[in-house]
């Protein structure tokens, strides 16, 4: 969108990206929503052109996650199975330096993200590939001209999938 290619310098933006996610950790959900598709609106998911193939990103996940969550997904007794959790969940896992997880805790802390934001993506369509989940937000939803007062919808319908149903609390006073 911004840039031709912004998607090249991943190391860089990767950085950026998980501060401005930390943000969100710390917002409420809406206002957290709102960080995350500017975040994500600067890289434009949907246009990547990748040097990495989706074979790449299955090497790296067997080669970095598959310890805890299985050559093929289907989970260990140290990690669940992703199955359906989509590659938007393996880009925020990843690029906010979730996972890959070292210690086991109440919740993934971060940190420094390990990967190149090409990798990550690449390990993201992977997962998607083989047990399809949650994806990025369409660009209509992330081009900053929406409409603030159906945020809340959005928030619903983007994150119900990938958090179950205790976003059901998100309903607007
Ligand atoms: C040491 C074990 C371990 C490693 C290595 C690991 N994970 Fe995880 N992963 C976990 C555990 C445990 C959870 C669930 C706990 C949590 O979400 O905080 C999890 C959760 C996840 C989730 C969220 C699942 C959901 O239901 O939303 C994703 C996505 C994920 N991991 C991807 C990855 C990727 C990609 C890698 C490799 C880069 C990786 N993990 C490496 C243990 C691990």
């Amino acid at each position: 969108m911004a840039s031709k290619n912004p998607r090249r310098n991943g190391g860089r933006r990767s950085k950026w990206a998980a501060a401005a996610l930390i943000g969100i950790g710390l917002l409420v959900t809406g206002g957290g929503y709102a960080g995350a598709t500017a975040a994500m609106a600067a890289s434009d998911s949907s246009s990547t052109t990748s040097t990495l193939t989706v074979e790449d990103g299955k090497k790296l996940f067997q080669a970095n996650c598959a310890t805890c969550h299985g050559l093929n997904l289907e989970g260990t007794n140290d990690g669940p199975s992703l199955y359906g959790v989509g590659e938007l969940s393996v880009e925020f896992q990843v690029a906010t330096g979730r996972m890959p997880l070292q210690m086991q805790g109440p919740q993934a802390p971060q940190k420094p993200v390990q990967f190149t934001q090409e990798q990550i993506e690449a390990m993201a369509a992977w997962v998607q590939s083989e047990a399809p989940g949650p994806t990025y937000p369409e660009s209509e939803v992330l081009d900053g001209e929406g409409d603030v007062s159906h945020g809340a919808e959005e928030v619903v319908r983007q994150v119900r999938p990938m958090r179950g149903h205790e976003v059901d609390g998100l309903h607007r006073a």
